[in-house]
């Protein structure tokens, strides 16, 4: 008899539980080390619903609740960096929808292994010249707390600079160690460059490049002389012209004033009959011949 009431009620307790949709698109992202799970309701998940979380440590292989996470609204992200304390560990997380006589399945997120699947963002760059070379200046972003004694440092590898000439984007590549202070030289002076910066990972995590910082090694003053020596060569030019132009009409009027004081007789060109005759005559000449 006790064992019928039981499968009744066991009976009626799925009848009410399997109602409930089970949340979707359960991932886990995480940036600079620190985990968000986020999650969508069911179609039809009543409005009063919430959304309890656990997770599952792979050396441990036991769901344990997440205390900060019991009773999440619609939208609300569940903030795992401390669920996950152990970098080397993979997780998994799982996401219930609840009302007061209602619970829905579990959905599970995919395996999780912090210090391989997080996202390293880039540290802080600024860009400044300093002549035919730039300085460049790195500021880590602030120290996440870690365990295992682990900084967010320890995990790059390396530097990735990308710099490239705003003129003709004629770019190179450098990669360094970690320095507070960067100087790229043999640059060319009074030129812009961009730079941005990534860091590489011991552990082949995802990183994502800083925004370009653009900076002139000097300033830049022979392209700002160039107008200069533009507008002076204008107004030499136009100054030669005005010179020019007076001494034609100069010698025009002294032209005309003297062509007016000679006689006309002496102004006729005595020369140029002499060459006709010249011309013709050595024209006879070869006739002859
Ligand atoms: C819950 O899971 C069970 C078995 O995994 C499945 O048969 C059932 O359809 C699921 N219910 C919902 C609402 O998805
Ligand atoms: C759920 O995830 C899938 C695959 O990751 C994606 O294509 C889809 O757009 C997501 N749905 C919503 C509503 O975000
Ligand atoms: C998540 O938790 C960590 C550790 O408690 C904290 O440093 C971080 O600011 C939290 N992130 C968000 C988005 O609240
Ligand atoms: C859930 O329980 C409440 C009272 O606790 C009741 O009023 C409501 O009708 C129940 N809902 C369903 C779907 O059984």
């Amino acid at each position: 008899m006790g064992l019928w009431l039981l499968l009744l009620l066991l009976h009626f307790h799925l009848v009410l539980c399997v109602f409930l949709p089970a949340p979707f698109n359960v991932s886990i992202s995480s940036f600079n080390l620190e985990h968000t799970l986020s999650f969508l309701p069911g179609a039809q998940t009543p409005s009063d619903a919430s959304f309890t979380v656990q997770v599952l440590r792979s050396r441990k292989n036991s769901w344990r609740p997440v205390a900060a996470c019991l009773e999440l609204k619609v939208g609300q992200m569940c903030n795992l960096t401390k669920a996950f304390k152990d970098l080397f560990d993979h997780y998994r997380a799982r996401v219930q929808a609840v009302t007061p006589n209602k619970t829905s399945n579990w959905t599970v997120s995919g395996w999780f292994q912090p210090v391989s699947d997080t996202v390293l963002g880039p540290p802080d760059l600024s860009v400044s010249g300093c002549g035919n070379c730039l300085i460049l200046q790195l500021r880590l972003p602030a120290a996440t707390v870690l365990r295992q004694n682990l900084q967010l440092k320890d995990l790059y590898r390396e530097f990735v600079f990308h710099v490239q000439r705003t003129r003709d984007a004629t770019q190179f590549r450098l990669n360094l160690p970690y320095e507070e202070e960067t100087v790229i030289t043999y640059l060319q002076p009074g030129v812009e460059y961009c730079v941005t910066v990534s860091v590489t990972s011991l552990f082949n995590s995802i990183t994502v490049p800083s925004k370009p910082q653009c900076a002139f090694t000097s300033p830049p003053s022979q392209r700002s002389s160039l107008p200069v020596v533009f507008s002076l060569v204008g107004v030499f030019s136009v100054l030669a012209f005005l010179l020019m132009g007076l001494v034609v009409y100069g010698s025009q009027l002294s032209f005309k004033l003297l062509s007016q004081r000679i006689p006309r007789t002496l102004v006729t060109h005595p020369t140029v009959s002499a060459g006709t005759c010249k011309i013709k005559c050595s024209l006879s000449h070869q006739n002859l011949l």
